[in-house]
């Protein structure tokens, strides 16, 4: 099988098999009624001619007259509605929306229709037509599919520098060293991969945005970006910094009711549309994280909105999304109050009806920052005369970083399900919002996003803003189908794991809407629940010795519940009625109160971490049945992320099971928190070269120790006498890969060499992770099957680089069976 580097994603167009193939019919032709060459149009014919020589092995001539159609049946035909009836060939009856399509596999004599209410719209019922041909499907058809929302964005973060906040998939494809790249290959790619979702728009740059943007050589750049997208359908947008005018233009405000800031950003403006005359429009964050905004000049979100809409309203369709983000990081927890969950509505209620209508304001799903759990933001009830846009992130910030795989399609279905009932009316999210976007973070990397499985989130989102009603599990069985393979046993392997993976990853992170226990204040992603608490970035779980949670009552609390409409306020205000998985994020309770489930709260934690992690351990045995099955190179990368994942499982479940552990002092019913027979520690073995080091926090440590070596010149010895029975084990290894150089590790029982690694993770987890020994460099590595005798020595031998002193937590000596 060839090794495939992921470049293609979904649209490999994998030849069919032979059997398959001869099932379909040869065609003819393919006639495009649009002779422009950067039409979406013509580039649906482009596309359909790639991927039918690709998939049934045609070779098929491309021609712009329809007279021809007679001669060349069976043919496929892409047009808009209107050039299909210039030609006499009527659209059925049924309603078309903006973008929406017609496919017809069956317009008499084996010709194929593709009509689209736009160019973009036959542009995507001509991937529709490969995408069922890829996956082997000839049912006919006749169909409109039409798309519930016109606003279908993704929204990268990347900055002018090349760097892209929260990207774990290598340096950005739009810009480097300042500017917009020359070379325009990937970004075209790009252009195919979103256009073939159905997505219409990218926000190119940061939300954290650099009003160097407007330089002219980067305007130009941005024009070349639009023109390599445009064919594909896609429009591009760009995320502005409110100060600009004072740091871009040498003005002495960025007022925005100012005159002479008014006219800069009308100047601003004129000079975008100049080179990217369909420009979708402007994204916004302001007053948030320390960026400044209206209300730093006193004025309202709504004064600071409402400039960029005027500016943008003589340029056609353009909006202003305005991120309802907004909120104060310098939160005292002291006051039980206080709570960041209130802040969107607090800010944005009482301008509702205030904006202009080309300001659209943009939501995240959940009122905190796209947490492992939450609840849906109460902003979406409150907000009844402006339209919004529900902003998810594929990017898997808090959610493993795309070392963990988490598909995430189940979570937004669930928020997009969510009943608001407002006026005690069926409300649910989906119907509320005007459109959606997403935090994406592709890059260089030819996996785009860093994990292939990881792709898969783009896919999903991309067919949920089209239609909210999606099936998750329709969703990635299609997607297994395009990307791997069709043979069912990787579509159910992968299905299944993408199905289990956010319970497995919310079990071992955070449960009961307590959030992702992640370190917040350093990179988001090792686990560090302390870090929650104690400063003003109002993540706060207030955990203290004898209970846990944010009480977010009316009654008692924040008021938060309260921000709901009534009936979904009744269930979040009341302990008894709120769900068991959000009992933490509405309420303050002990840890021995009972959950419905009849476990305590405490229990749940160590239970849940427990269950997350011995099934996240499932996952690279899973995914070790496809080798043969998908060609090799992609087969050994998800191999290698999952059994690091499974690795990582360990250390969230042991960091958080022992914090809470030693919080509460109540221990594991179980008996399994720090209760570990088959470890022995480093700090407890016969060190020369080695010293011993408390670890911070000290939940990252087994035992709270590790060892490092005593200089970063000479390597470091650890001994132990093996305790156990003789016997087959796997022997895994607890050790810390952070930057800063590359350790070498030699593993040996009785000097016989057992294993060797490198603390190489910088470059293989695509993510700056940490400089510490903390959770997020804590990794373990494992050597299976090794026949151990009672009383042998078992040496590693730790080789320090850089400022990676070769550190080492423990060394398990696991019985078949057992993963501890
Ligand atoms: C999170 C994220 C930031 C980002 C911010 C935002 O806080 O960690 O990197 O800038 O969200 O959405 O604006």
């Amino acid at each position: 099988m060839a090794l495939e580097s992921g470049i293609d994603g979904w649209l490999r167009y994998a030849e069919l098999p032979a059997d398959l193939r001869t099932k379909q019919d040869q065609y003819s032709g393919i006639i495009v009624l649009d002779g422009v060459q950067t039409s979406p149009v013509y580039t649906a014919a482009k596309e359909l001619q790639d991927g039918l020589q690709r998939i049934l092995g045609q070779t098929l001539k491309l021609e712009t007259l329809f007279d021809n159609v007679a001669a060349k049946q069976p043919s496929i035909v892409v047009g808009t509605l209107d050039a299909f009836s210039r030609l006499g060939v009527d659209p059925p009856p049924e309603e078309f929306k903006p973008d929406g399509f017609y496919l017809n596999t069956q317009a008499g004599n084996g010709n194929v229709h593709i009509m689209g209410e736009s160019e973009s719209g036959a542009l995507y019922g001509a991937f529709e037509f490969l995408m069922r041909l890829a996956q082997g499907n000839f049912e006919p058809v006749s169909i409109v599919d039409n798309p519930s929302a016109l606003i279908r964005w993704v929204n990268q973060w990347d900055n002018l520098d090349g760097s892209i906040e929260r990207g774990y998939a290598g340096p950005s494809i739009f810009f480097k060293d300042g500017e917009v790249v020359e070379d325009m290959t990937r970004i075209s790619q790009f252009a195919r991969l979103l256009s073939s979702i159905r997505l219409n728009a990218v926000v190119v740059n940061n939300v954290n945005a650099n009003p160097k943007l407007f330089s002219e050589t980067n305007l130009r750049g941005l024009q070349r970006i639009a023109d390599t997208m445009r064919p594909w359908g896609i429009r591009i947008g760009i995320s502005l910094y409110f100060d600009s005018p004072r740091e871009f233009g040498g003005l002495s405000t960025a007022d925005p009711l100012d005159p002479d800031v008014i006219a800069w950003w009308q100047d601003i403006t004129r000079k975008i549309f100049e080179k990217v005359p369909d420009l979708v429009g402007y994204t916004i964050k302001a007053n948030s994280e320390g960026q400044p905004g209206p209300l730093t000049y006193n004025r309202t979100l709504a004064d600071g909105a409402n400039m960029f809409a005027r500016a943008l309203q003589p340029y056609g369709d353009a909006i202003v999304l305005y991120r309802a983000f907004v909120y104060n990081h310098h939160l005292d927890e002291s006051v039980w109050t206080n709570d960041r969950a209130n802040a969107a509505v607090d800010y944005f209620k009482h301008l509702d009806g205030q904006f202009e209508d080309n300001v659209q304001i943009c939501l995240k799903w959940g009122p905190i920052d796209f947490q492992v759990r939450e609840a849906p933001s109460p902003l979406f009830a409150n907000l009844r005369k402006t339209k919004v846009v529900i902003e998810t992130q594929v990017a898997q910030e808090y959610l493993g970083q795309q070392s963990h795989f988490v598909y995430m399609a189940p979570l937004w279905k669930e928020i997009l399900d969510f009943d608001m009932r407002i006026d005690g009316q069926d409300s649910a999210i989906r119907d509320i919002v005007s459109g959606s976007t997403t935090v994406l973070n592709i890059g260089s990397d030819t996996t785009w996003i860093g994990h292939h499985l990881s792709l898969s989130n783009l896919y999903a989102y991309g067919r949920m803003a089209w239609n909210p009603l999606s099936d998750p599990i329709n969703m990635i069985e299609g997607w297994s189908r395009l990307t791997f393979s069709l043979n069912p046993t990787v579509v159910d392997t992968i299905t299944k794991i993408s199905m289990e993976s956010w319970p497995t990853y919310e079990n071992y992170s955070g449960n009961l809407g307590i959030q992702t226990l992640c370190d917040i204040i350093y990179t988001h992603y090792g686990p560090s629940p302390a870090s929650m608490d104690g400063n003003g970035w109002g993540q706060f779980t207030r955990a203290n010795s004898t209970s846990i949670g944010v009480d977010r009552t009316v009654a008692t609390g924040s008021g938060n519940a309260g921000q709901y409409p009534p009936e979904v306020a009744a269930i979040f205000e009341d302990i008894e009625k709120t769900p068991d998985e959000l009992l933490l994020w509405f309420h303050h309770v002990p840890y021995t109160h009972r959950l419905k489930s009849g476990k305590t709260v405490i229990q749940h934690f160590y239970d849940a971490h427990y269950e997350g992690a011995a099934n996240a351990q499932t996952f690279p045995k899973r995914w070790a049945k496809l080798k043969g099955l998908i060609d090799n190179h992609r087969f050994e990368h998800v191999a290698f992320k999952l059994e690091y994942q499974a690795g990582h499982a360990l250390v969230w479940r042991d960091s958080v099971n022992n914090f809470y552990s030693a919080k509460c002092q109540i221990p594991d019913e179980k008996n399994r928190v720090a209760n570990y027979q088959w470890r022995i520690e480093a700090e407890d073995m016969r060190l020369s070269g080695y010293k011993i080091v408390a670890v911070t926090p000290f939940e990252a440590a087994s035992g709270g120790k590790a060892i490092i070596t005593e200089s970063n010149q000479s390597p470091g010895t650890a001994m132990a006498k093996i305790p156990y029975p003789s016997g087959k084990y796997n022997i895994a290894v607890n050790y810390f890969d952070h930057m800063g150089g590359t350790s070498k590790y030699e593993i040996s029982l009785n000097n016989q060499v057992i294993g060797k690694w490198s603390g190489n993770l910088q470059e293989k987890l695509g993510h700056d992770f940490s400089e510490y020994l903390d959770g997020h460099s804590a990794t373990r590595i494992t050597f299976k099957g090794v026949l151990v005798e009672s009383g042998d020595i078992l040496k590693v031998v730790g080789q320090p680089d850089g400022t990676e002193l070769a550190p080492l937590d423990y060394i398990s000596i696991l019985p078949e069976g057992i993963v501890d």
